[in-house]
């Protein structure tokens, strides 16, 4: 599907955001292997969290939204799921895959579990090594590629360290540890979103999270719940930037996950001459949530490294956008992993850029965009990638022109409204 977006004179209105991703697809999962029935409000309508919902369904799981929306899982317990008839799909989802492998080398079953193309492109080692030290039998294609044959087996305990900066890491190796006897440990040297630990506690497990050590004690006995998800602040990102690089913009954004280990997006912005305002804070489900007023304004620009990257991982395409209307440009750095998403978010972001008359120069880990530039109307591409089609539909608010975005409906992967929201804003 090819949109077409015209540039916007301003961006106003009042807008909600679909479920977060990440909290859903652990809401998903915990609620699965809990006692008893979980409520779930406002779960993610994005095609990850169904691929997620999916999985659990075919080993059995009762998972039915209601009326009100509201999605209704039936806990089956920590042994209660069952062998799948065939392959789970876990679609385009990482974390569908990564996550649920930890509960699935725990099974009694063997079970398989593939993806789309873009996923057996994305590596697992990362998970399965782990995995293998507490006991997991697991073939992969060229010993990390999906699909995933996961012989279950009684696992054992243990502390581990991941080299590289994962949250999707850290939970497979706690979503392991639920199911065994004794302490399951994971050492984070940079920390990273804390869903899983925060979930854990609401599901009611022996959790203990302090300065990047988490534990869990297993086997863990969890409850059934009602939870409620806030909107995801990764597809907030898309609008905040986007009221920022369109002159006389105001939007507000209402129900916002703010967990702080994802809000250093918040301070970024602000850096970089947003000006925002945080109202309304409360705490839902042990996550914080707030409404984010923003204003368009004087862009900045700045620089992306270390530990910033991690946190900004999944919103460096869009900020990518900002830096290039920016007065100082935008700088990113140590950010390997972006090679390894959906797409090779460093080529992706490079090649759209350059499409629209964008210099920008290209590092191993990173690039470095010069400020002050113009976006030209073009023909761009999500190559699959939804945050690469929002991205470049957000850059085409501030183009000279009609811009095109092929593939355009990748963007459902996290944000099926997405172009339905921004016309309501930009209408
Ligand atoms: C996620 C963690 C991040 C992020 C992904 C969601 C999560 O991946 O990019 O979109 O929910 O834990 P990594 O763990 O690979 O950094």
């Amino acid at each position: 599907m090819k949109q077409i977006i015209t540039p916007a004179a301003r961006l106003e209105g009042t807008i909600r955001l679909p479920g977060d991703k990440s909290i859903s697809h652990r809401y998903g999962i915990l609620a699965s292997i809990a006692e008893g029935t979980s409520t779930i409000h406002h779960y993610s309508t994005g095609a990850d969290c169904q691929s997620t919902l999916g999985c659990m369904r075919a080993m059995g799981v009762k998972a039915e939204r209601r009326e009100d929306g509201a999605l209704v899982i039936e806990g089956r317990g920590l042994d209660g799921l069952q062998a799948p008839a065939g392959d789970l799909d876990a679609g385009n989802s990482g974390s569908t895959i990564r996550m649920l492998s930890g509960v699935l080398a725990a099974q009694k079953f063997t079970s398989r579990i593939a993806g789309d193309e873009s996923l057996a492109r994305r590596p697992m080692d990362r998970i399965m090594k782990p995995l293998a030290l507490m006991g997991a039998e697991i073939e992969a294609i060229d010993g990390r590629f999906p699909p995933l044959t996961i012989h279950g087996r009684k696992l054992k305990p243990m502390r581990y360290e991941p080299p590289m900066a994962s949250a999707q890491v850290k939970t497979c190796v706690l979503m392991a540890g639920l199911h065994c006897e004794g302490d399951t440990t994971v050492v984070e040297k940079i920390s990273t979103r804390d869903h899983t630990e925060l979930a854990l506690r609401e599901f009611g497990a022996a959790i203990d999270f302090n300065g990047g050590i988490i534990t869990v004690k297993g086997p863990a006995r969890l409850k059934g719940r009602e939870l409620s998800v806030p909107g995801d602040l990764s597809s907030a990102a898309f609008f905040l930037v986007a009221a920022m690089i369109v002159p006389g913009s105001k939007l507000m954004i209402q129900g916002v996950g703010l967990n702080p280990s994802r809000s250093a997006l918040l301070d970024w912005l602000m850096a970089a001459g947003a000006k925002l305002r945080v109202m309304n804070l409360a705490e839902v489900s042990g996550e914080l949530v707030g409404d984010l007023l923003v204003t368009g304004g004087d862009v900045k620009g700045g620089l992306i490294s270390g530990a910033t990257t991690a946190a900004l991982i999944d919103e460096i395409p869009v900020l990518s956008v900002l830096g290039a209307v920016s007065r100082d440009g935008l700088v990113v750095k140590d950010a390997r992993e972006l090679r390894v998403k959906e797409t090779d978010r460093i080529a992706t972001v490079a090649e759209n850029m350059q499409r629209m008359g964008v210099s920008i120069e290209v590092y191993d880990d990173g690039f470095r965009i010069p400020g002050k530039q113009k976006f030209r109307a073009a023909e761009v591409d999500s190559f699959g990638d939804h945050r690469i089609a929002m991205a470049f539909a957000v850059a085409a608010l501030a183009a000279d022109g009609d811009t095109t975005v092929d593939n355009a409906e990748a963007a459902s992967v996290s944000f099926p409204e997405f172009y339905a929201t921004l016309r309501q804003i930009t209408a």
